[in-house]
Parts: structure tokens; sequence; C-alpha cells
């Protein structure tokens, strides 16, 4: 079984899977659900680390594509992700998960600062950490803080929970005929410049021999459902 092979992982969920039907924002049933289904994993005896983007608040990318600077607009998307982590951790202390939140930019009045032996620490103490702040630079993105943190923290995976439940070789939004991959390596994601992840973290996940589940959030129940070998997903290892 799927959880028998990990015993800590970190999920990555993208800042628009928060939104629930909204089209901004952070949506409290959406990030109750999800954060309920955290819980399940966690009580499978799996560790679980998380990093959340920030899609829902503010989007670094679009807002430099339209001429801000693009240091001050990722800097203002990784405010964003200590948003959507300080709901996450809300959530899961409603029903009884202790967390913890480390961010990358020092805020103590607001939660921890990263360490990353006080992280391992939590962890092994039954609690899930939250890294928000992205890698506390610009130009990095979640999915690169993801592959980073996971790599510091010895992660067995790196779970990226987005809204498509697959890596296809071509956008399955705008294409009928776009084929999943069950398995696909690292390599290929790379050379096929398939864009479901960046490459950065994909790079990171390599050299770490970190495997990577992308499967859909949006699906209930689809994370815990892959931990017990169910469920839809694509795998990238190498
Ligand atoms: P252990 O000592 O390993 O049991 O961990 P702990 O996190 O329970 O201990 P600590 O006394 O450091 O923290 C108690 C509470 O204060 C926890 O909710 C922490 O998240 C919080 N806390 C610790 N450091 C900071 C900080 O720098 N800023 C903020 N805002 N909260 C903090």
């Amino acid at each position: 079984m799927t959880k028998d092979r990990y015993k800590r992982i970190l999920l990555k969920i993208s800042g628009e899977s928060l939104m629930g039907e909204n089209l901004f924002g952070i949506d409290v049933v959406t990030v109750d659900r999800v954060a309920r289904e955290v819980s399940q994993v966690f009580n499978l005896g799996v560790q679980v680390c998380l990093v959340i983007g920030a899609g829902n608040i503010f989007r670094g990318l679009s807002a430099a594509a339209e001429g801000m600077d693009r240091a001050s607009a990722d800097y203002m998307g990784m405010l964003g992700t200590v948003m959507n982590s300080l709901a996450m951790q809300n959530s899961l202390e409603r029903i009884g998960v202790e967390s913890r939140v480390q961010s990358a930019i020092t805020m103590t009045e607001i939660c921890e600062s990263y360490s990353r032996r006080r992280a391992i620490r939590h962890m092994e103490k039954n609690r899930v950490v939250i890294f928000a702040a992205g890698t506390g630079n610009p130009y990095f993105t979640t999915d690169t803080a993801a592959a980073l943190r996971a790599s510091e923290m010895s992660c067995d995976a790196i779970f990226k929970g987005t809204l498509v439940n697959g890596i296809y070789d071509k956008d399955p939004k705008k294409y009928d005929d776009a084929v999943k991959f069950e398995k696909i390596s690292f390599h290929e994601v790379l050379t096929r410049n398939l864009r479901v992840i960046d490459s950065a973290a994909v790079s990171l996940a390599r050299e770490n021999d970190i495997p990577i589940v992308v499967f859909s959030i949006k699906e209930e129940n689809s994370f815990v459902d892959i931990m017990e070998g169910k469920g839809n997903s694509s795998i990238v290892t190498s």
C-alpha cells in the first residue's frame, strides 16, 4: 500500500484549490475539507508537512506580466501564502491536529521562523508543519519551495495537489485528446516542457531522488485514496 512506502511526505497545495467555487480568496469550507483529508492521511501514520501556493490571493507572475516589478510581486505572493497557511493551521487545529506554521520570512508576531531542525522536531512530535512564504526569495515558485523543503525534511515524496488529476501530454482543459501519464521520468517532464510543475522544482526533486505525485485536490478524498493505493494520479520518478 502507498502509505507503507511513505513515512514522511510533503503536500503542496495550489492556492486556487482553496477558493472552492469562488473566484478569489479563501473558502473556509474547502480549507476545512482539505484539512480533514490531511488529518486522515496523518492518522494512517504518515508524517505530513505542507506548502501552500497563493494563486487564490495574488499571482506574482501575472502581476509582473502586467508591468509590476517582479521582485515586489513575488513578495506579495509570499505574503499570500502566509494567509493561506494560517487558514490551514486554524482548520487543522479545530479538528484536533496540532500544527506549526514556519515562515521563510521572519514575522515572529504571527508565526515561527523557518528552522529545519525545529521543523523536523515538530514532525517527530506528531505535528503537521506548514511552510509559509515560499523560499523567502523572489523568482522562485512555491513548487520550488516544496521541492526545497521536501529535500531538507528528507521526505519520501512530494504530493502536488492541484486542479488536474495528473500529468497529460497537453493541457487537458484545452484538448479532449490529451493523454495522461501514469508514470513519467523527471527527464521527460523537463525535455517535453510539461508545465505542470516548474523546472527548478523538478530538477531539485530529481537531484534528491524524491518522487512527485500529481493529483487533483479538488476531487474529494483523493489524497487519502492515493495513500491507500486507489485514486487517480501521475507519478514522476527517476
Ligand atoms: P516543543 O518545545 O518541541 O514542544 O515545541 P512547541 O512549538 O510547542 O514549543 P514552543 O514553546 O516553542 O512554542 C509554543 C507555541 O508558540 C507554539 O504554538 C509555537 O508555534 C508558538 N511559537 C513559537 N515560536 C514562535 C514565534 O517565533 N512566533 C510566534 N508567533 N509563535 C511562536
